[in-house]
């Protein structure tokens, strides 16, 4: 889960990390309240979860509680990047002398953490790693030793930090390693950290990224961070049912057991598409191990409410729960939902108990469902089927 940065500047106030006052706002009147109250120059920052808010005009300065209250009128509604502002954070004004860039995240390639770090700060890492990778210092960190004082003090070395500001830096990268083990982050980043006119170091913007795996059971506080506004409703929807559940933009809905067996599945029916008007998975549906007649149907109802889905293919293999009882849960979902289930299915059934599985839904009869003999055969025919309804 990705924060918002008024989230991430909560966090790292939490763990000491120095941060200037912030405030999150929904309207151009809370917008001024909160000038009013943080008092002198404030920055109006657009919430969105996307970088370069800055260039993009959605982080304007304002020197009076009357000019955010402006500037929050005109940056709530804004489109940044496909993401529409509908709350900004009224901040603290700085005194900036120097921007860096710090980030530490999960390296996957090397199966370890890696903190980068540069003096060059402000500009997008991105660009900066791309135009002079030499400015941006990039050390591994070992998990088991984090960022203590020696690993901190190797990576302000390497990213040439300036002797009389070296050991304010490394206590507050000592304090960002904190938040990313203590909240087991993925990525904790901060551009820019800055030096202040009076020689502080703060923490300026901070994007953070949580790992969604430790948050039910280590951080059951992480809820409440989630945006379950913004969240796609059919993404809400099948996460309420607990499935494993992600839309995509094409018109084949895609139901499977197995995250191995959708993601085949999805490339599968990506391919067969070419040959049927260039249609494409609509989601990645993964019912898991025990396909009963409730799962199937509880994913069924998310798919055939995707109004962009005109065909779906339930590709299932039967192993600890036989084909029979998949079977007999589709006819079950296809019943419970009655009118509701109102497109084409295409089933492929292979696996445990196969016939006794391919009988039930031939018997059923159902006029919506097709079976399909193979995988290839009945991609190929859910794509025909979507293409045809277009
Ligand atoms: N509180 C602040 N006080 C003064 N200037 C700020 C403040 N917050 C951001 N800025 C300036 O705006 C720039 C862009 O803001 P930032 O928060 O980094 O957004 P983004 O990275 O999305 O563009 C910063 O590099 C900094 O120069
Ligand atoms: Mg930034």
């Amino acid at each position: 889960m990705d924060l918002y940065e008024y989230q991430a500047r909560d966090l790292f106030e939490a763990h000491g990390v120095p941060v200037l006052a912030g405030i999150v706002a929904y309207t151009p009147e809370e917008a001024k309240a909160a000038a009013e109250k943080i008092g002198g120059v404030v920055v109006v920052k657009a919430q969105v979860k996307v970088g370069g808010r800055g260039k993009a005009g959605g982080v304007k300065v304002a020197k009076t509680a009357d000019e955010a209250f402006e500037h929050a009128s005109n940056i709530l509604g804004m489109d940044i990047k496909g993401h529409t502002v509908n709350k900004v954070m009224i901040a603290q004004g700085a005194d900036i002398a120097e921007e860096f860039y710090f980030s530490v995240l999960l390296d996957r390639a090397n199966r370890n953490y890696l903190a980068m770090c540069s003096v060059e700060g402000g500009m997008e890492i991105e660009q900066l790693a791309e135009e002079r990778p030499e400015a941006l210092a990039r050390v591994a960190v070992d998990p088991l030793v984090g960022i203590d004082a020696e690993k901190a003090a190797e990576i302000v070395a390497a990213a040439g930090f300036a002797e009389e500001l070296r050991g304010k830096v490394e206590e507050t990268l000592q304090k960002l390693w904190v938040v990313f083990k203590e909240e087991d982050a993925t990525l904790v980043e901060v551009n820019p950290l800055v030096k202040t006119g009076a020689g502080d170091i703060v923490a300026l913007d901070g994007k953070v990224s949580l790992d969604d795996n430790a948050s039910e059971v280590r951080h059951p506080a992480h809820e409440e961070l989630e945006d379950k506004g913004a969240a796609d409703p059919l993404e809400a929807k099948a996460k309420a049912a607990g499935l494993n559940y992600v839309k995509l933009d094409g018109e084949v809905g895609i139901i499977g057991n197995g995250a191995g067996l959708v993601m085949s599945t999805l490339d599968v029916v990506a391919y067969a598409g070419e040959n049927h008007g260039g249609v494409k998975p609509a989601n990645f549906l993964d019912i898991g191990g025990g396909a009963s007649a409730e799962v199937m149907a509880s994913g069924l109802d998310v798919i055939l409410n995707d109004p962009q889905v005109k065909s779906v293919f339930v590709n299932v293999f039967g192993g600890i729960t036989a084909c029979d009882a998949v079977a007999n849960g589709i006819v079950g979902a296809l019943n419970t939902l009655g009118d509701a289930a109102n497109k084409p299915l295409v089933v492929r059934l292979d696996g445990n108990n196969v016939e006794e599985g391919r009988a039930i839904l031939a018997e059923a009869n159902h006029p919506l469902v097709t079976l399909a003999a193979t995988m290839d055969e009945g991609a190929d025919k859910a794509a025909e089927l979507a293409n045809a309804a277009k």
